[in-house]
């Protein structure tokens, strides 16, 4: 198969790439090399390479000639350093989707793998004692100032156990950039009704490796922890370091992404399927931060109790969706994957925030 990676030049897209290389299949790269994502020269992807925009028609013309399938990776990640991103997150993210779905329709291509992203969950799932299952809204930052991380029963005030959230959960997009994400995929959805190709959403969850961008809030807490490591210096883990999330190694949702690519066929025409793709394996983040420190050989990670207003507290996916429909099964375990990490090399970054 020849495929289509756009952002095939960035972090999880050039897993991607190479993942798919050695499955046997051709995979050509359509990326804008975002100064937000590669400082420095980034090393040129092990593929048929063009620079462009997924925003310029023309580009995208010309990136898809003689493609069988797409594999839309290229998106601004973050959270951006404040509103006045919106309407960049929204061009690359939005518009862009737009321009390479309008090329895809008319090229004729009928098969798309989306970068789908659990930040279209907001604040998970939980169950309460009393009121089974329940959505609680934002926490109060008068909460978190005073140390009160968990969030409560929004009916009766009770603490809640944090439970899976499966693909029909509710959306509930609570920044710009997981707003986009939530539209990418229905743009995605409306691409495969009106042409009967056939469109999946693997909604990551954090994704963490080599090659991963140094020190982009989003990009990640795991990037941020072995940056401080590697300047001798203890990660500083926010809140109580309680914090539930599902840590994914790059390689397994490089798998994914081959392995959806080619049964893709097998799924159903004219609409977009969601699957969670996360390791099954939820971790705190304390947890996390000891695991890269004791692999590094130190320091140690310190608790500040610090917060950043609008982050979620426990978000951690079912994925058994994906394991079931289409056999994947992720190889690289938790501690493994972080000891490969705290020793593996970042990619440099221009900006923060990108
Ligand atoms: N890293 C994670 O934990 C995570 C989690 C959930 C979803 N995702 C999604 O996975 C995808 C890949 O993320 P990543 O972590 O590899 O980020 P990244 O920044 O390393 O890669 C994104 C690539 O897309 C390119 N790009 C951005 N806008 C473009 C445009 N308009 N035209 C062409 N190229 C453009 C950038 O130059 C970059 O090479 C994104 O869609 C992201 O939303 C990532
Ligand atoms: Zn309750």
């Amino acid at each position: 198969m020849r495929v289509l990676v756009t952002g095939g030049a960035g972090f999880i897209g050039s897993h991607i790439v190479r993942s798919l290389a050695e499955a046997g299949h051709e995979p050509v790269v359509l990326d804008a090399l975002l100064p937000s994502a590669h400082a420095t020269a980034p090393e040129p992807p092990a593929a048929e390479f063009l620079r462009g925009d997924v925003r310029d028609a023309a580009s995208v013309r010309a990136a898809l000639r003689g493609v069988d399938a797409v594999c839309h990776q290229a998106a601004m990640v973050g959270l951006g350093k404040d509103f006045a991103d919106a309407p960049a997150y929204v061009g690359c993210n939005d518009l862009g989707t737009a321009v390479l779905l309008a090329g895809t329709a008319e090229a004729g291509v009928r098969r798309l793998v989306l970068a789908g992203s659990m930040v279209v969950y907001g604040e998970g799932r939980y169950a309460c004692p009393r009121h089974a299952l329940v959505r609680p809204g934002p926490r109060l930052p008068e909460d978190l100032s005073a140390g009160r991380f968990e969030p409560h029963c929004p009916a009766c005030g009770a603490e809640l156990a944090p439970g899976l959230v499966g693909e029909d959960a509710p959306a509930d997009p609570r920044n710009v950039y997981a707003t986009t994400k939530l539209a990418q995929e229905h743009l995605a959805a409306s691409w495969a009704r009106s042409t009967g190709g056939t469109a999946v959403s693997l909604r990551y969850h954090n994704v963490y490796g080599p090659g991963m961008p140094r020190d982009t809030p989003y990009a990640g807490v795991a990037s941020l922890f072995r940056s401080a490591l590697a300047r001798g210096e203890a990660p500083r883990v926010f809140e109580d370091g309680g914090q539930r999330r599902d840590f994914v190694h790059v390689r397994d949702v490089a798998a994914a992404n081959v392995l959806t690519l080619e049964a893709a066929g097998a799924l159903p025409p004219g609409a977009l399927t969601a699957y969670n793709t996360g390791s099954g394996d939820p971790h705190t983040v304390g947890e996390m931060a000891t695991a890269l420190a004791r692999a590094h050989g130190g320091p140690l990670p310190v608790t500040t109790g610090e917060f950043r207003l609008g982050d979620v507290r426990h978000i951690t996916a079912d994925s058994s969706r994906l394991r079931r429909d289409l056999g994947w099964r992720p190889e690289t375990g938790f501690a493994e994957g972080m000891a490969e990490f705290a020793r593996a090399g970042q990619r440099a970054s221009a900006t923060p925030g990108g």
